[in-house]
């Protein structure tokens, strides 16, 4: 029998469609090159924001004649498993099953059997539970996710998340340290620490901090680069900070979304930071390492946003000059603080809004990459050009994307490239 996971969303997306492969590898099943090969097709979702949703329902629509053609199973997991767990259980009577986040522990037994009964399994749990980690099926031999907490407590207005994910549940530390030995072993180089809220990590024995992870994360030998995402302003101390600096490992990179440069967007937002807040904060990573890569995520047109408030997060962007951004029009979410007022950007104003931050952004980070033309760098090699066999691409330590050319096969190797070009978006280079 073989499968295949469709994957939207963000990198706990990603990071739990490895788990579920290697589960359903280790129950006898094979991987398939594409859906149409398949016996099962497993769809994991995102709810984050409403196109992610409308994308979903689109490849619904294909997978439902897939299955009226060939029989095949097929599910949906992940966060709109989750959240419109009956919609989906009426609407779309062809799917299999629906498993939300908390259920996926359940897979091998649920799907390999081929009931002929549906499964709908979205039910939530207060603690950690460990999947098994010597079943996972790693995209990259060379970079891993390890998550280290599930689900948020923060409410923020716009974000669905506490809705699909639920409470936080913190993953001890020693399985979290288990699996960092058990990757190095195996010749993994960079660690990438998962979750929604990273920075109000504590672990459920010791009570031991994110602070403190990261120190311990330093120790493992072999692994040469550390970072973590997604880190919240509220939750991201000045120790945190400090612990970054100190353990050598972990790379000068952080992402730390604002979301607005307005104080009283941010207020309304339920952000629990000021605009003078955040900044300090910034400050003081600067101060403590020059050289930091930062970057962030911009909402726009969030309900009641002013063209004044929607300047503040304009001159922002110029005051911090990010290395890169991740920006959105806001979209109205269910369940949600904010969906309950009247969404009242209209979608032509917003898209306009979108543009102009773009657009800045686009003239910064080129004028940033420019600057780095000449430098040599230390690159994480992950893949290589499908267009160009010779183009090799990879990561900075700023988690910047770098593409080199090579003779030789250099790819899961850290390299050093000197850049020599570069666009907004991207950095060239050749083996230095
Ligand atoms: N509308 C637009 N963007 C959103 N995000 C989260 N919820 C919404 C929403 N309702 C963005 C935030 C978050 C990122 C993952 O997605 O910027 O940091
Ligand atoms: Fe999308 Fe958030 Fe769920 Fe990740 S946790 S898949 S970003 S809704």
């Amino acid at each position: 029998m073989k499968f295949f996971i469709h994957t939207f969303g963000c990198q706990m997306n990603s990071s739990d469609s490895e788990h579920i492969a290697g589960m359903l590898l280790a129950t006898g099943m094979t991987a398939a090159d594409s859906p149409e090969e398949s016996d099962l097709i497993v769809v994991n979702t995102c709810a984050v924001r409403e196109k992610s949703e409308e994308k979903l329902y689109s490849l619904l629509g294909r997978m439902e004649s897939l299955k009226k053609k060939k029989g095949i199973l097929i599910g949906v997991i992940g966060c709109v498993a989750q959240l419109h767990r009956s919609k989906l259980w009426d609407k779309k009577p062809f799917l299999d099953f629906i498993i939300g986040p908390d259920n996926y522990g359940q897979i091998p037994q649920i799907i390999p059997a081929r009931t002929k009964d549906k499964v709908l399994m979205t039910q939530w749990s207060e603690d950690w539970h460990d999947l098994p980690v010597q079943q996972i099926s790693r995209e990259s031999d060379v970079s891993a996710y390890i998550t280290i907490m599930e689900g948020c407590n923060n409410f923020c207005a716009y974000c669905i998340v506490p809705f699909t994910r639920g409470r936080e549940k913190y993953r001890p530390i020693q399985s979290i340290l288990d699996e960092a030995e058990g990757l190095a072993s195996q010749g993994y180089k960079e660690i990438q620490l998962l979750g929604q809220n990273v920075n109000s990590y504590v672990d459920p024995g010791t009570g031991k901090n994110f602070a403190e992870l990261l120190k311990d994360m330093d120790s493992i030998s072999g692994i040469e680069w550390i970072r973590f995402i997604t880190s919240h302003p509220k939750n991201f101390t000045a120790d945190i900070a400090q612990a970054m600096k100190k353990a050598s490992k972990v790379c000068h990179q952080l992402h730390l979304p604002i979301q607005s440069g307005s104080t009283s967007v941010l207020k309304r937002m339920n952000r629990g930071y000021t605009r003078s807040e955040y900044l300090e904060k910034i400050i003081l990573l600067r101060k403590l390492m020059p050289d930091i890569h930062l970057s962030t995520d911009i909402i726009v047109g969030f309900p009641g946003e002013t063209e004044e408030e929607f300047q503040d997060t304009m001159s922002l962007l110029e005051q911090v000059r990010y290395t890169n951004i991740f920006s959105f029009r806001y979209s109205s979410r269910p369940q949600t603080a904010a969906s309950k007022k009247k969404d009242d950007i209209p979608f032509e104003e917003k898209k306009k809004r979108l543009i102009h931050v773009q657009s800045l952004q686009k003239k910064i980070q080129f004028e940033k990459n420019k600057r780095m033309i000449g430098q040599i760098q230390k690159i994480l090699c992950t893949g290589k050009s499908k267009k160009d066999p010779l183009v090799y691409s990879g990561r900075n330590a700023g988690y910047q994307v770098v593409n080199f050319n090579s003779d030789e096969d250099v790819r899961n190797r850290f390299i050093q490239v000197r850049i020599t070009a570069c666009g907004p978006y991207s950095l060239f280079g050749e083996i230095a």
